[in-house]
This record gives structure tokens, C-alpha cells and sequence, in this order.
């Protein structure tokens, strides 16, 4: 699985990532982790395009010590899946994901987390590039 790995950044609240890239034409999914590590996520935002139950749709998670907790889905709107410029605002309490046709996706700190220092961006999406800003 194609990927970046990024370990000791230092995202903290009000900060905002920029992520651009290109969805793979037979793209089944791919993921933006946010988090301490690996086991640790305070969020995994996880778009999905041939789902079993919902198809098409976004599905965010948090994982503690190895353990998914409950699944938030929201269906994708998003026509486009040539191109995607994600921007991912860390808000203290919570996540916010905007998407290219102004669709947010939501998801609160529920580990209540103050930094983020790892990043993992992986699956059928090939990075263009991202900033932090
Ligand atoms: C699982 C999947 C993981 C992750 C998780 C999110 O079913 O295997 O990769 O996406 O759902 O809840």
C-alpha cells in the first residue's frame, strides 16, 4: 500500500493541514491518520468508494491503545474523485474536514489530544503534496 509516514510534527489546535493529491481512478479507499502513533489515533479519516453497507462514504474512527472506538460515517457527496485538495483544520475539540465541494466532515478530539505528532497518509490516493498552515 502506497503511504506517507510523518512522526514528531507538531499540530497543534488552530492549526490546518493542506492535502492535495489525486484519488486513483479504481480507488477502493484510502485514509489520513492523525495521531500519537500508530495504535493511537485521534482521528482516522477514511474515505471509502465500494463500502458493503453504505457505498460511497466517509468513515471516521479514533483508535486507543490498538482498539477502533465507534465509526462515524457520512456519505460522500464528493462527484469529483480525480482530483481532491482536503483541508484538515485541527480545532481543539474537534476535526474538521473540508472537501472540495464544500461538504465538512466533523469529528470530535475524543482523546482529547493537545498535539498531534504523527500523520500516516495511505491507500489508493497518490499525494501530490500538503502544507501546514
Ligand atoms: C475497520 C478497518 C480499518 C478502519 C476501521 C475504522 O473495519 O479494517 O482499516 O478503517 O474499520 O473504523
Amino acid at each position: 500500500m502506497r503511504g506517507l509516514v510523518l512522526k514528531n510534527m507538531e499540530f497543534k489546535a488552530g492549526d490546518k493541514l493542506k492535502i492535495k493529491g489525486l484519488i486513483l481512478h479504481d480507488a477502493d479507499r484510502f485514509q489520513i491518520d492523525l495521531g500519537y502513533d500508530e495504535e493511537d489515533l485521534a482521528l482516522h479519516f477514511n474515505p471509502r468508494f465500494n463500502d458493503e453497507l453504505d457505498g460511497t462514504v466517509f468513515v471516521c474512527n479514533s483508535k486507543a491503545a490498538g482498539c477502533w472506538g465507534e465509526e462515524k460515517r457520512e456519505i460522500n457527496n464528493t462527484q469529483n474523485r480525480k482530483g481532491e485538495d482536503f483541508l484538515l483544520q485541527f480545532c481543539g475539540d474537534m476535526f474538521e474536514v473540508e472537501l472540495p465541494d464544500d461538504q465538512e466532515v466533523h469529528f470530535p478530539n475524543r482523546e482529547d489530544v493537545d498535539i498531534i505528532k504523527y500523520l500516516r497518509i495511505r491507500g489508493d490516493f497518490k499525494l501530490t503534496s500538503f502544507k501546514i498552515c
